[in-house]
């Protein structure tokens, strides 16, 4: 386990506090919408963080073609229909580009910038001439508003108990998902980005935000900088 990262409930867990069984069980949501809406049919996705596949099976469905990455083999055991491949999204230089590069599930908010420089550098050297790359960042309120809860149409809760700072601009959060049968939990580094300081980093490995894609600012469509 990753320092500062925790999980646990049932099943294995990654390096980063993420349960298998927990995200072979969360719900896709709009996510799905949101990405098809955003890019070219038929695109060829490069998938960052891919986990169990809760955003690549339906994109599949939908017609694209992915290649999902996961540093954790026994996330990637459960992706079905995409090729899959194995390692640190910060380290990945697979010589190849893709029409869409997806760095989702708030990865851009990692604890260590030096991971969060290494994420977006990968970004950019997979994106193909033309092509867009596609980042999930935290809601404004996401530190602020906690303790929070949700309760998600699958049959479960989230909640985000707590953010505590631990230095450097970072804070230690902690999450739990209540099903009628079984709780995990996982605690995590994240770093709050304002939206100046989201665009600071990309600007940083020469992306830039071509539109915001919800109200929320939640998703930005990015493009290198010409
Ligand atoms: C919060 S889960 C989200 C999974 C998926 N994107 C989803 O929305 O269901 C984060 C995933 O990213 C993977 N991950 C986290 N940091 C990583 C890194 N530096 N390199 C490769 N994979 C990483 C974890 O193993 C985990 O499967």
């Amino acid at each position: 386990m990753r320092e500062g990262y925790e999980g646990t409930g049932p099943g294995a867990i990654t390096p980063d506090g993420c349960a298998v069984e927990l995200y072979a069980r969360l719900t896709a949501g709009d996510e799905p919408d949101i990405i098809e809406a955003a890019v070219p049919a038929g695109a060829r996705i490069l998938e960052l963080g891919c986990g169990v596949g809760r955003m690549t099976h339906p994109l599949l469905e939908r017609g694209f073609t992915v290649t999902a990455v996961d540093e954790s083999a026994e996330m990637l055991e459960r992706v079905r229909g995409a090729r899959t491949l194995r390692g640190a999204i910060e380290g990945l230089d697979l010589g190849e580009k893709f029409d869409v590069v997806l760095l989702a599930s708030f990865l851009v908010h990692t604890g260590d910038a030096e991971v969060r420089r290494g994420m977006l550098r990968t970004c950019v050297t997979h994106v193909a001439e033309g092509g867009c790359v596609l980042i999930q960042r935290e809601g404004a309120d996401y530190h602020a508003k906690v303790p929070r809860e949700r309760a998600d149409p699958g049959g479960y809760t989230v909640r985000i108990v707590s953010a505590e700072p631990v230095g450097d601009g970072v804070n230690s959060v902690r999450a739990e998902y209540e099903f009628p049968d079984a709780t995990w939990t996982q605690t995590f580094l994240a770093r709050p980005l304002t939206e100046e300081q989201f665009e600071e980093a990309l600007a940083e490995a020469g992306l830039e935000v071509a539109e915001y894609l919800t109200e929320d600012g939640t998703w930005a469509r990015a493009v290198p900088t010409a």
